[in-house]
C-alpha cells in the first residue's frame, strides 16, 4: 500500500478514537505514527472548546514533547493514579485484542500507563491484524545494557532469534537508557505463557506483549473504519 494511503488510514483511526474522550477525563497519550493523530485531534478539540478540563499522561518523551507543543495540559501518575482512557497504537493485534507493541521502543512507559488505564483503546490500520501474535512482528524486549548478552542467550533458549536494535552507528536507547532486543519467536501459540517467562528473568525490564489489556480496537482499512469492542 502506498505510504500516503497508509498515513490516511492511521489518521482515520487516531482521530476517530480521539472522539471517545470527554471533558474532565484523565487521559493517556500513546506513542507512534498512529497515536500521534489522536493527540493532534485532542489538541484541536481543546482549541475549539469542544473538550475542556482534561489532563494527560504521555507514554514517551517524544509524545511529551508533542503534547507540550500542542498545548495539551500534562500530569503524572503521582498526581493521578488512575487514567480514564488511553489511546495507543500497536504493531500486531490478535482476535482476542492481545497486542505486540514497542516498534518505537516505548513499550515500558506505554505498559505502565496501560496498566492503570480503565479503557485502553488501540488504534491501527488493518495491516496490523493477525491471527496469531508473532506472525508479522518480532517481540521487542527492553533489557538493561549490563550483560545484555546473557539475556540474549536466555531469549534464544526460549526459541527467539534476538536482534539488537540499532540507531545510526550504535544501539537504540530507550527513554530509560536501556537497549532493545527484537525477538522473532515466529507465531506464538501461548502469548500469556511467554509473557510470564519473559517477566521471570532479571535483566529484562519489559517486553512488548500486552495481554488482556486492550478494551477497544479501532481498525482503519480501505473498506472503512471498524470499532471492535470487548464484549
Ligand atoms: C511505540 O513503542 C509502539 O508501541 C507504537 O505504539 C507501535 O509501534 C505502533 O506504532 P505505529 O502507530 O507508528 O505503527
Amino acid at each position: 500500500m502506498p505510504a500516503m494511503d497508509m498515513k490516511a488510514l492511521k489518521r482515520q483511526a487516531g482521530e476517530y478514537a480521539a472522539g471517545f474522550i470527554e471533558s474532565g477525563m484523565v487521559i493517556g497519550l500513546g506513542t507512534g505514527s498512529t497515536a500521534i493523530f489522536a493527540t493532534h485531534h485532542i489538541a484541536r478539540r481543546l482549541r475549539s472548546g469542544d473538550l475542556r478540563d482534561i489532563v494527560a499522561v504521555p507514554t514517551s518523551l517524544a509524545t511529551e514533547a508533542a503534547a507540550i507543543e500542542l498545548g495539551i495540559p500534562l500530569t503524572s501518575l503521582a498526581e493521578h493514579a488512575r487514567i480514564d482512557i488511553t489511546i495507543d497504537g500497536a504493531d500486531e493485534v490478535d482476535p482476542d485484542f492481545n497486542v505486540i507493541k514497542g516498534g518505537g521502543g516505548a513499550h515500558l512507559r506505554e505498559k505502565i500507563v496501560a496498566q492503570v488505564t480503565e479503557r485502553l483503546v488501540i488504534v491501527v490500520d488493518d495491516s496490523k491484524l493477525s491471527e496469531q501474535l508473532g506472525t508479522t512482528w518480532a517481540v521487542p524486549v527492553e533489557v538493561i545494557p549490563f550483560s545484555w548478552e546473557s539475556q540474549a542467550a536466555y531469549l534464544r533458549s526460549l526459541g527467539a532469534a534476538p536482534v539488537l536494535r540499532l540507531a545510526g552507528e550504535g544501539a537504540f536507547q530507550t527513554d530509560q537508557g536501556n537497549i532493545i532486543l527484537d525477538c522473532n519467536f515466529g507465531p506464538i501459540a501461548e502469548p500469556a505463557a511467554l509473557a510470564r517467562l519473559l517477566e521471570s528473568r532479571a535483566g529484562i525490564v519489559e517486553h512488548g506483549l500486552f495481554i488482556g489489556m486492550a478494551r477497544d480496537v479501532v481498525v482503519a482499512g480501505r473498506g472503512g473504519l471498524r470499532h471492535l469492542r470487548k464484549s
